[in-house]
């Protein structure tokens, strides 16, 4: 893709269905993994790749997301009046001064590629981001992953699709991809992509998870794609009739990815991160200790 990628969209409309009773009010995107929510991870990570344009497909149950990222005038006041600079400079830090929050809503659920069409009017004719919060990616050891996605966008002019090896009896949770050319260690050019196949029709093991650079272009496909898996439209079916039209990438990315749509890798990731906090992992040594 021949510009740099600048707006980047999140769907947190979803049900969180798996961490009710929780989520009866709190959005799934608002659990904290140790002490910032879930959305916060992928928008540090956008903002990293250099979006300045943060485009949120949410519902109407979900105003606590554009509340996190508004300016909280009366706590802010407060923390100044006392003094608290570090707590002001926490609270002041979920989004960036140059960075711009742009909230759209889904009307109706109707799946993945809806909710991204939803964002069309924002986005218009340029290469974006799509980031899923639940897929949290950490990457200790250099740029995040939408940041990596973004420059193998630039630099082969092509969409690119975060991938990961799934155990072959989880096909039917993700998107997956067939794979040709490898274009270098990370990218290989996807020749085939089906929506959550069974492990007996995968064309692989390659599964997508939660990060995506796509053109403009695909907004015109996802209004003519048509109800697919589950009865509804999605995202891969569009980008299966882009790849008739321009290449598209499957990324291996550096980083590692845990799933926290679901209460195992919510743990898992909070875990991690505890044990690499100075002060907290005592703490979860000692826990284990006792056990
Ligand atoms: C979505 C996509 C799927 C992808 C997955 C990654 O599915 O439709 O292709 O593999 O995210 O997390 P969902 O998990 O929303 O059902």
């Amino acid at each position: 893709m021949s510009k740099r990628l600048r707006k980047v969209v999140f769907p947190v409309a979803g049900l969180g269905t798996r961490f009710l009773p929780a989520t009866k009010v709190v959005a799934k995107e608002m659990l904290p993994v140790l002490d910032r929510p879930l959305i916060q991870y992928a928008v540090d990570e956008a903002v990293e790749a250099g979006a300045d344009t943060l485009i949120f497909v949410t519902n109407r149950y979900k105003h606590a997301i554009a509340d996190y990222f508004d300016k909280a005038y009366e706590l802010e006041a407060k923390l100044a009046e006392k003094g608290k600079e570090t707590l002001l400079a926490q609270v002041r830090s979920t989004l960036p001064s140059h960075v711009r929050a742009i909230f759209v809503t889904q009307p109706e659920a109707l799946g993945l590629g809806h909710a991204v069409l939803c964002a069309k009017p924002v986005v218009g004719d340029e290469p974006f981001g799509v980031m899923l919060p639940d897929d949290l990616i950490l990457n200790e050891e250099g740029a995040g992953a939408l940041g990596q996605m973004a420059e193998a966008a630039l630099t082969h002019d092509a969409g690119v699709i975060a991938v990961e090896e799934v155990p072959h009896d989880q096909t039917h949770k993700y998107g997956i991809v067939a794979t040709g050319d490898e274009i270098d260690a990370h990218a290989s050019k996807i020749r085939h992509m089906v929506e959550k196949p069974k492990p007996e029709e995968a064309p692989s093991n390659l599964g997508v998870v939660g990060r995506y650079v796509l053109p403009g272009r695909i907004f015109a496909l996802l209004e003519k794609t048509r109800p697919g898996s589950g009865g509804e439209i999605q995202l891969t079916d569009a980008i299966e009739a882009l790849l008739q039209e321009q290449s598209v990438l499957a990324y291996r990315f550096a980083g590692q990815r845990f799933d926290c749509g679901n209460k195992r890798g919510l743990v898992r990731a909070t875990m991690h991160l505890a044990l690499r906090d100075p002060e907290l992992a005592p703490a979860v040594h000692e826990a284990f200790a006792a056990r």
